[in-house]
């Protein structure tokens, strides 16, 4: 079973800003709950309870947020508000929290090499926590994709279908059907033009990767902007067919972005809010 998810969350998430500029994106409230406890919560309910975070300057709120605020909870003890923090508490007794800081932003790829020394040689998940994703009343996308590892045993990328005008945007795969929602991958590119994408299937924020990565990346040379692209790392593995895209089930909304955000705040506050 796969026990371990990197979560990084060093950016600098500029489309933010100013709500960014001294408060981690990740905190962003989607209703009441920070997007980087969705992303945890979804991380423990597929069974990768040892929550690694690569965190950066400005980013000592979420560390902060993954443990026990002793006079807040000394103050609202035995009143009605302490239920507020029944959530929140119950993901900090289930999770073992470690954390690195990236010291300079690189890239995704690079922020999974600077996650190594909490990962070490094992398997594990990665949630990027600005896309939220949902699945009510089933598994969650991290859930689906830890079963889908134990029946193949190979890195796993979670995709969806979006317009053919945004897949500039994302990382896109091509590959041939391994079943009905399930590709193995041939080929992948970061952010392709519209007339270069091999596909509609882009890559959204949630992966279960192979220990090798690691060395991968480190030989990978920083691709599109300079950065180390985890893309370019991914390709290598899928040339050798070692990579899955899958098409989960489930809603994800891209909360790196203004609308997107607005979106998932709509949507969680008519399907969730108040009834947990
Ligand atoms: P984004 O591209 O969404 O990053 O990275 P960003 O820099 O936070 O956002 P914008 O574009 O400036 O608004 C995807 C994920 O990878 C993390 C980010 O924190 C985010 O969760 N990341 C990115 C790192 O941890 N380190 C990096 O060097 C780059």
């Amino acid at each position: 079973m796969i026990g371990k998810c990197l979560f990084p969350v060093a950016g600098y998430g500029t489309r933010f800003l100013p709500a960014t500029k001294s408060m981690p994106k990740e905190m962003l409230p989607v209703v009441n709950k920070p997007l980087v406890q969705y992303g945890v919560e979804e991380a423990i309910e597929a069974g990768m309870t040892n929550c690694a975070l690569v965190t950066g300057r400005g980013k000592r709120a979420i560390a902060d947020h993954f443990d026990i605020s002793y006079e807040l909870e000394h103050q609202i003890a035995g009143s009605s508000k302490e239920a507020y923090l029944g959530g929140i508490r119950e993901v900090i007794e289930r999770g073992v929290f470690t954390m690195v800081r990236q010291r300079e932003m690189l890239g995704l790829g690079h922020a999974i090499l600077t996650g190594e020394p909490l990962i070490g040689d094992q398997p594990f998940g990665v949630v990027l926590s600005d896309d939220l994703c949902l699945n009510r009343g089933g598994s969650g996308v991290l859930a689906q994709m830890a079963a889908l590892y134990e029946e193949f045993q190979c890195s796993i990328v979670a995709v969806q279908e979006v317009p053919m005008d945004e897949v500039h945007q994302y990382g896109v795969v091509a590959g041939t059907a391994e079943r009905a929602g399930l590709t193995r991958v041939t080929q992948m590119v970061e952010k392709p033009p519209q007339d270069e994408a091999p596909s509609n299937l882009a890559v959204i924020g949630r992966y279960i990767l192979t220990p090798d990565i690691f060395d991968i990346i480190r030989s990978t040379p920083p691709g599109r902007n300079g950065e180390v692209q985890l893309t370019d790392a991914l390709q290598t593995q899928a040339s050798e067919g070692r990579v899955l895209a899958y098409q989960f089930e489930g809603l994800r909304f891209d909360c790196g972005s203004v609308p997107g955000f607005v979106e998932a705040t709509q949507h969680v506050f008519e399907h969730y809010y108040g009834q947990e």
